[in-house]
């Protein structure tokens, strides 16, 4: 017999994309057994913390977590009733059994390719004592069996293309977190995001730890992320493309083509580097050396000259000098970016930067770390209030803090305010662009215009 009552669901997301979309699709396993999503834990009859495990202090931010959650399970347990808690994602997958010994109140501790079982882990709690672990990496894949989406945030969506990373840079634990690259095959890709349009989705953003080593099967073919992305431009309803997150040496032509070619992929990359040194990158283990992401940036604007550019950016690599470190500051210089994140280098246990010598001292590590993140906001403030003057297509999508005003995205991820009705949501608006700050922009109607949807972008002058 199925357990139909509705219970609520609580699911807390740490860390990137991949783990929403993932968040998302749990929700969309557990609607069948009466699950509703809710937002407070004190409503909650299961409580799932979806974690990341990819910098420091991770696990310990989880577990005192899950002590604050367990007084409420506890005092529910006192009144008669129950709080099933579980623990998802890369702390799950990298410290398994671990969280059962220190938290023995847990009740499911499962990785990132097993929550497709989700269902018959609940199941089996209810038939028998006793935690559930599931931290395989099994045969079949979880995207075979995921129910349709469960909820779409605004009009933007997450499609998981791609998971996996075979890359093993030093410093990185989601080779071992998320296991071998796997590319999901291209119908299933299409069917999804032709469910998404339908639900209401105008923008898509494909995602993989490493989506443009996508190839996934199509017939007797393998597409890569240029072909895939040429399809989903196709679909009716899909008017803005994304993905993300790049690895700079495998951007193959093809994608590079269709940054010239498909007006829907928006002219916005996040394509990290981490360092701008060769010999940093070596110690990396990232197949890429400087002059190569250079010249790659060359290509990909000589494609798409209005492109923005994102990356990510580690300080204080293990081994990292002073001079290799200014290599970093020059290469921001060189490209400009639109916007970027900075991290300082965190030891990860297992990994084999984790066990290098000359680790950087920390407060060399915050000098550097601050240095970066002044040159990379001065680019960014310098970027957005270059948009001020410029006409750019918005994608509203939330209601803003005050009454009578919009939010939505540029095609550079930007947020841009604007006072609109209501009925503008979902709508690709020309606004031109008034006011700038650091993170954000505010916007008009183009020429005090009536709200009529763009549509499909056309294409902006750099
Ligand atoms: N220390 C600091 N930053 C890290 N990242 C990944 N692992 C580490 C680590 N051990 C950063 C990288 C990556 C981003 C998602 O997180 O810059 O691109
Ligand atoms: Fe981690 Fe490197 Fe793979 Fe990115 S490419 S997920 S940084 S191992």
């Amino acid at each position: 017999m199925t357990d139909t009552a509705p219970k609520k669901l609580h699911i807390k997301t740490y860390g990137c994309q991949m783990n929403v979309y993932d968040s998302d699709r749990m929700a969309g396993l557990l609607a069948p057994l009466g699950y509703a999503l809710t937002d407070a834990v004190d409503d909650a009859d299961m409580v799932l913390l979806n974690t990341c495990h990819i910098r420091e202090k991770a696990a310990e931010k989880v577990y005192s977590e899950l002590g604050r959650i367990n007084k409420v399970k506890q005092a529910r347990h006192k009144d008669g009733g129950a709080m099933i808690l579980g623990v998802a994602g890369c702390v799950a997958q990298a410290e398994g059994e671990e969280v059962l010994k220190r938290a023995p109140y847990v009740d499911m501790v499962f990785g990132p390719q097993t929550y497709h079982r989700l269902p018959e882990m609940v199941a089996k709690l209810h038939r028998e004592k006793g935690a559930q672990l599931d931290t395989d990496f099994p045969e079949e894949s979880k995207f075979d069996h995921m129910s349709a989406p469960a909820r779409i945030e605004g009009r933007a969506a997450f499609l998981t293309v791609q998971e996996g990373c075979d890359k093993f840079c030093t410093f990185c634990v989601v080779p071992y977190t998320r296991g071998a690259e796997f590319s999901r095959p291209v119908a299933q890709v299409i069917a999804e995001a032709r469910d998404l349009a339908a639900a209401g989705a105008r923008e898509i953003t494909l995602l993989g730890q490493n989506v443009n080593a996508y190839h996934g099967e199509d017939g007797k073919e393998e597409l890569g992320l240029g072909g895939l992305i040429r399809r989903m431009a196709e679909i009716d309803g899909i008017d803005r493309l994304r993905y993300t997150t790049s690895y700079p040496a495998e951007v193959d032509d093809a994608l590079i083509a269709a940054h010239r070619d498909v007006p829907e992929l928006m002219p916005y990359l996040h394509l990290p580097v981490q360092s701008g040194a060769d010999r940093v990158l070596q110690a990396m283990n990232r197949r890429h050396g400087r002059d190569f992401y250079l010249d790659l940036v060359d290509r990909l604007r000589a494609a798409r000259p209005d492109l923005g550019l994102s990356s990510d950016f580690i300080v204080g690599f293990p081994g990292e000098s002073d001079a290799d470190f200014e290599e970093t500051l020059d290469l921001v210089r060189a490209v400009g970016y639109v916007q970027a994140y900075s991290f300082k280098y965190s030891p990860r246990p297992g990994t084999p930067a984790a066990a290098m010598e000359m680790q950087v001292p920390e407060d060399v590590k915050d000098a550097r770390l601050a240095a970066l993140q002044d040159l990379l906001n001065e680019q960014q403030r310098a970027f957005n209030e270059s948009c001020v003057g410029r006409t750019l297509p918005v994608l509203l999508d939330r209601p803003g803090r005050h009454e009578g005003q919009l939010v939505g995205r540029s095609p550079y991820m930007q947020a841009v305010h604007v006072e609109a009705p209501a009925d503008w949501m979902g709508r690709i608006v020309d606004l031109d662009i008034v006011s700038a700050g650091g993170n954000s922009l505010g916007g008009v109607p183009r020429g005090g215009g009536n709200g009529e949807d763009a549509g499909q972008p056309a294409r902006l002058t750099a």
